[in-house]
């Protein structure tokens, strides 16, 4: 199978009066897997829908492999789709709710059973055939579905949330059987999802969607490292938020001021900004938990910000360690430290420094959600 390339040009999509999709545009390359992430509500299943042809977009044209499909319904589309909530026949056997999407392409009865074998095989449900869904396991019928959404090899495959009701750890192994069972088709994938880290893992790009909108398109790295804007920040892995505002420069390099004397310097990390920021506007500034390093009170140096120990948790790879500023209002900050056994555990209350490493900062306009 060779993926189809997937274009989405301005789509939009209103009900009634309200705005569900706003314009967005969407040029995914054949066999690229792209995640469509964002928070409940976001436009996630609206947008899938429009690309399937379950929905007709209010304005914009969907182009699947060259051909403007937008008028098209879905059957003619050839797509293969995984549904948010697992959609399986129950009164026909895992068989023949595979070869179902087969029967409806009139392919005749003795070239369906070798497809079906086939595609149980790459699901690794060799064995389930002539079971029904209901004596099926949740995990099991999601990978039927899925089964049954390849079967006929489509180009394009579309996935709205299919592991959402499984437990996190067959979350994960089926996220590797997909993603392995894509690279064998060659499929281009769109996938939906609320969950930051599937999308992480899982994708060549992400589109984050906020609010009907594309807040950022890029590589899982791209979306991590550098996050255009704090609600994309936010959303993508835990972030730090402290407030401050713009004071003056040194030396060519921004200053912020945190409160009760305490100024860091941005280093120059001052992206997600529009650029014309001036001393005494406010601001967000961003940091990774990840990124910071902890040190006992008074050890100076730049970006330090003084603090006491409020718990210190064990979290398997990291130690987590919740930190109660000595400045401003006392805002909490999160730090994680890789484990390391070694290590003596700050009692609570013990003043510390948080130091905020090279590259572990941004700053965002206050305004912004
Ligand atoms: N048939 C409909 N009529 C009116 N409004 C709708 C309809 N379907 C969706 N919406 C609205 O469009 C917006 C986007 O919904 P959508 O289902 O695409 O969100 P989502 O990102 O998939 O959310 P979730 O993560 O909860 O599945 C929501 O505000 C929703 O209420
Ligand atoms: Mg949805």
């Amino acid at each position: 199978m060779i993926g189809a390339p997937v274009f989405i040009d301005r789509i939009g999509k209103a009900y009634g009066s309200q705005t569900a999709i706003g314009a967005v545009t969407l040029d995914i390359p054949a066999g690229e897997f792209l995640s469509i992430l964002g928070p409940s509500g976001s436009g996630k299943t609206t947008l899938l829908t429009m690309i399937a042809g379950f929905e007709s977009p209010s304005a914009g044209r969907v182009i699947i492999g060259g051909r403007d499909v937008t008028a098209m319904s879905p059957d003619r589309r050839n797509i293969g789709m995984v549904f948010q909530r697992y959609a399986l026949f129950p009164h026909l056997t895992v068989a023949e709710n595979i070869a179902f999407p087969l029967k409806m392409r009139g392919i005749r009865k003795e070239f369906r059973a070798e497809r079906v074998d086939r595609a149980l095989d790459l699901v690794q449900l060799p064995d389930y055939a002539k079971r029904y869904p209901h004596e099926l396991s949740g995990g099991q019928q999601q990978r039927v579905a899925v089964a049954r959404a390849i079967v006929f090899e489509p180009p394009v495959l579309l996935m709205d949330e299919p592991l959402g009701a499984l437990d996190k750890k067959l979350r994960e192994s089926m996220q590797l059987e997909i993603k392995q069972l894509q690279r064998r088709l060659g499929a281009t994938v769109v996938y939906v999802t609320h969950d930051q880290e599937e999308a992480l893992t899982m994708s060549d790009r992400i589109a984050v969607m906020a609010r009907g909108e594309l807040a950022q398109l890029g590589t899982p790295a791209d979306i991590y490292c550098n996050p255009q804007s704090a609600f994309v920040a936010d959303f993508v892995g835990k972030m730090n938020f402290l407030a401050g505002e713009f004071s003056n420069e040194i030396a060519g390099s921004r200053t912020i001021r945190l409160g009760d004397g305490v100024v860091i310097d941005t280093l120059g990390a001052v992206a997600g900004f529009a650029g014309s920021a001036k001393i005494g506007d406010r601001v967000r500034v961003a940091l990774r938990p990840e990124r910071l390093a902890l040190a006992a009170r008074g050890a100076g140096g730049k970006n330090v910000l003084p603090g006491r120990i409020e718990t210190s948790v064990f979290a398997g790879s990291f130690d987590l360690h919740i930190v109660r500023t000595d400045f401003g209002s006392g805002e909490i900050i999160q730090v994680q430290i890789p484990t390391d056994g070694m290590r003596e555990p700050f009692a609570t209350g013990t003043p510390v420094d948080v130091i905020v490493e090279r590259d572990g900062l941004r700053v965002f306009a206050d305004a912004e959600g």
